[in-house]
């Protein structure tokens, strides 16, 4: 079947004389699926309860004459005119208590009955319709859940509330509890009393916001799994899925990553961002981990501009086969854009499709037609796999969500932008990556590093203590093990359970202001036989008190001067490294060297120029080396055995077995392992 390649095909913004063009345009661009009907609800249900499928039939005939297949979406994702008219009441409304009004997208209230029901009906319909349908080839749910509306604190959403909190707690007793409601005159009497975190007159109650955050999750999900029963009953063995963003906080990807038949992503790189790539190999990597390394679909990337950025440029000459081939080489079995035909009219006129304004005479179109020969001459890449790594990196939502609440020692501290920083030296370093969720098992993995984790259960700190007991190394980051899953700190101090395997406790936090910084000296031969260079750190410093864990770096100015900075505590047959502060980037980078060689963590590919990413897919298609150039200068590449270059096919050459590779800037290489080719044919 090959890797998929296509994009978001809105037929309905275009009269019937142009659907015919697109079909004969895709084929030339080698498109083979599409994501149909994303916002076609006002089209096919013009008024309420009478729909209309007509149209769209012949959309979905057409498709499949031309053997593209379709991920059809449930059309829900913008509610009609008609359905907010007769029921104002599906509107969201906002923490200040302000409706918010139709007219963009989103506008529905995700714990809202009415629109459920509606939602429910429609995907039933279409369910129905098109089941058997030979162009379906998976179902799309919504559509970016989340994205515009994340939380609604309406009347309808507050009754919810109090029934997710009555699952969850049993008692008022228990909620009282929970949220520590004995401060401030907080203690409720009833159930009934208990409100969604609306705008108050001070910080609300934090234990009520991170329920907040965890019911607005899993009433967006509820939403999701409606529309996914009445598909998984009418359409059995039909997968489905739905576009999630990249690190989105609203929607838990991990969480979600159970009910998806496949994990799908939405990624925008910004051509301004000198490391867009790194920041997408850091969301790529969580997609193929979020099921265990099963393919996944980038469902969403743009051909070239976006439209809501506040300046946005196009994508350069390469940079999208660049950054397309990228998810392909973490795992993704599909590269879709958004979208097909750029838009006349609407909001996103001026973002990129793969059939521009200007036609297909142009470097856009040009750029994604090649690019799809080209995923189309190597088919046999689809369903291998990542070799799986021996590091992972640890990303809680829920943790998350409670680092980033309000009224804290600081409030710079964001956990995408903290976990960045121990995600930027692994892949500096050419090592495969796993993002896993702390309950995930981790004996598999030489290291664990797990940043900024502050909310941290028991449960949690003894898999991790019993990691680190059974030989792993952990490396964990400043500000962790501070409360439990309700936000209550832990008995002690901080790091709380995390005590005992990190050897150390934390006295106080000393959080630094915006453009300080302080220094940090390595003590010298930490036994592990590595040692930090001296350096910088900033954002955060905290008074650390060893207990039995040694110092491996120390503050060198500051009020914290001559205390540790970095530690490391051998425990059991591993040892657990803390970092208690945020170390600059090179810094970090010698940090991580030298844990992951006491760990015996090698990168995919030896001696690679900086830039330059490597990985693995291997399966019954074969093993497959991909060569990334992000770097802005070509480079020659010595490969450790004989290997031939799968697209050379595309280009219209011969496929040459090399042990060499050039490549330019922006550069790709798929390569064939001739090794693994012959023990395979022998
Ligand atoms: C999101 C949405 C699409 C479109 C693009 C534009 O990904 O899912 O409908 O709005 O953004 O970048």
């Amino acid at each position: 079947m090959g890797i998929h390649f296509g994009a978001d095909y809105n037929p309905e913004q275009w009269p019937e004389e142009v659907w015919e063009q697109d079909l004969s345009l895709m084929k030339r661009a080698h498109v083979t699926m599409v994501t149909a009907g994303i916002f076609s609800w006002a089209r096919a249900e013009p008024r309420p309860g009478a729909y209309d499928f007509g149209w769209f039939d012949r959309v979905m005939d057409g498709l499949g004459g031309a053997g593209i297949r379709v991920c059809l979406a449930t059309m829900t994702a913008s509610p009609p005119p008609w359905l907010t008219r007769a029921h104002p009441e599906v509107l969201p409304q906002g923490p200040d208590g302000q409706r918010r009004w139709p007219g963009g997208r989103q506008h529905y209230c995700p714990s809202s009955p009415v629109y459920r029901e509606h939602a429910v009906r429609l995907a039933e319909r279409l369910a129905a319709r098109y089941a058997g349908h030979p162009a379906l080839a998976m179902w799309h749910v919504g559509n970016e859940y989340g994205c515009h509306t994340r939380q609604c604190f309406c009347d309808v959403s507050a009754a919810d509330f109090r029934r997710w909190l009555r699952e969850r707690y049993g008692s008022v007793e228990q909620l009282n509890t929970a949220w520590s409601t004995a401060f401030w005159s907080q203690a409720y009497a009833d159930f009934d009393e208990v409100l969604p975190p609306r705008t108050a007159p001070t910080f609300p109650n934090p234990a009520q916001q991170l329920d907040y955050l965890r019911f607005s999750d899993d009433a967006l999900r509820r939403c999701y799994l409606a529309e996914k029963e009445v598909l998984a009953r009418l359409s059995p063995g039909v997968p489905v899925t739905t576009n999630l963003m990249p690190f989105h906080k609203p929607v838990d990807a991990f969480a979600w990553s159970a009910d998806m038949d496949a994990m799908a992503l939405d990624f925008y790189q910004d051509p301004f961002d000198p490391e867009t790539h790194l920041r997408a190999a850091f969301t790529f990597d969580l997609m193929r981990s979020a099921r265990g390394g099963q393919p996944w679909l980038l469902l969403e990337q743009a051909p070239g501009a976006v439209n809501w950025r506040a300046v946005n440029g196009p994508k350069p000459p390469g940079a999208m086969r660049l950054w397309s081939w990228q998810a392909v080489a973490q795992g993704a079995d599909a590269v879709l854009y958004f979208q097909w035909r750029q838009s006349r009219g609407g909001a996103e006129k001026f973002h990129s499709a793969m059939v521009p304004h200007a036609g297909t005479d142009t470097r856009v179109f040009r750029e994604v037609s090649d690019l799809g020969r080209e995923l189309a001459s190597v088919p046999e890449l689809a369903g291998t796999r990542a070799v799986p790594p021996t590091a992972a990196l640890v990303v809680d939502w829920d943790s998350w969500r409670a680092l980033e609440l309000d009224s804290h020692p600081s409030s710079r501290l964001r956990l995408p932008e903290l976990a960045l920083g121990h995600y930027r030296p692994l892949f500096a370093a050419g090592v495969a990556c796993d993002v896993v969720p702390p309950d995930r098992d981790l004996s598999g993995y030489r290291l664990v590093v797990v940043p900024n984790l502050y909310a941290v259960t028991g449960a949690c700190a003894e898999r991790l203590a019993s990691y680190v007991r059974g030989g792993g190394q952990l490396l964990v980051s400043f500000f962790s093990g501070v409360v439990d899953d309700c936000d209550r700190v832990h008995p002690g101090g901080c790091p709380g359970p995390l005590r005992e395997v990190l050897g150390l406790r934390v006295e106080e936090f000393w959080p630094l202001e915006e453009d300080t910084a302080v220094g940090v000296r390595g003590c010298g031969g930490a036994a592990g036989g590595w040692d930090l260079p001296d350096g910088r750190a900033d954002l955060w410093s905290e008074d650390v008190r060893l207990e039995g864990a040694e110092a491996v770096a120390e503050f060198t100015d500051g009020e914290l001067a001559g205390s540790p900075a970095v530690t490391r505590h051998g425990y059991g047959a591993g040892t657990a490294t803390y970092v208690g502060t945020r170390l600059e980037p090179a810094l970090m980078r010698a940090l991580l060297d030298g844990v992951r060689a006491a760990a015996g963590v090698r990168p995919v590919l030896a001696g690679l120029p900086a830039g330059v990413q490597a990985t693995v897919r291997e399966g019954a298609g074969g093993r497959f080396l991909f060569l990334l150039n992000h770097g802005g200068r070509a480079a020659d590449i010595a490969l450790p055995c004989p290997m031939a270059d799968v697209l050379a096919g595309a280009r219209g050459e011969r496929e040459d077995h090399t042990y060499q590779v050039a490549l330019p800037a922006r550069g790709v290489a798929v390569l064939r392992d001739l090794r693994r080719a012959a023990a395979t044919a022998t």
